[in-house]
């Protein structure tokens, strides 16, 4: 069993999938990755919506003009939503349960890529999250934050090396010392 490092030096964004759907114990095991992910003063300002109907899905994919077509070839995709109202740090709530889920993924063997929907627009008219929010049914008054395309790897991906660690980005007491 790899360590969570070399968990985080393998996981690389998958954007093609094999036409396998994700038995429901797994899904079980993403369901708890995001439940138990941390949130600030506890106040899970979020909700997840497993999507695995290909037509919902084919939709999704098409939520802004680009970084989204590949997700309609992935089995499984996990929408984000968070609430403003519940708490000032959403985003922050929302993208560690994106990370996190993306993290177990990888765990079970399964790939994932992060589809960015917060700040996004779908085209001049609206924005990627009101779309998103028309097509599954949210209520408007929460934020779509991203989506998690998920599925079995049609091809590996060679894992990060120490070759490519920007070394430099890792600063010691200061940011500089001149
Ligand atoms: C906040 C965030 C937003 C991203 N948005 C997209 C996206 O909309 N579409 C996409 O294909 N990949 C998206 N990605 C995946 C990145 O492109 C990818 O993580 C990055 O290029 C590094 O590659 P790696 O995931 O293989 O390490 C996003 C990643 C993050 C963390």
């Amino acid at each position: 069993m790899k360590t969570l490092l070399e968990l985080i030096q393998h996981r690389r964004s998958c954007r093609s999938f094999l036409p396998r759907a994700i038995e429901t114990d797994k899904t079980a095991q993403l369901a708890k990755a995001l439940l138990w992910s941390p949130s600030s003063k506890n106040n899970r300002p979020w909700d997840f919506i497993f999507v695995d109907d290909v037509e919902t899905i084919r939709l999704l994919s098409t939520c802004k003009p680009h970084g989204a077509s590949f997700m309609s070839g992935a089995p499984l995709a996990v929408v984000i939503v968070g609430d403003m109202e519940k708490s000032d740090v959403w985003v922050e709530d929302c993208a560690i349960a994106a990370i996190l889920l993306q993290m177990t993924v990888e765990s079970i063997g399964l790939g994932s890529t992060w589809v960015q929907v917060r700040l996004r627009a779908h085209d001049e008219q609206l924005t990627a999250s009101d779309y998103i929010k028309k097509i599954l049914n949210i209520p408007a008054n929460l934020e779509v934050a991203s989506i998690i395309a998920i599925g079995y790897k049609a091809k590996e991906r060679a894992a990060y090396s120490d070759a490519e660690l920007l070394n430099e980005r890792i600063h010691h007491n200061r940011f500089s010392q001149d």
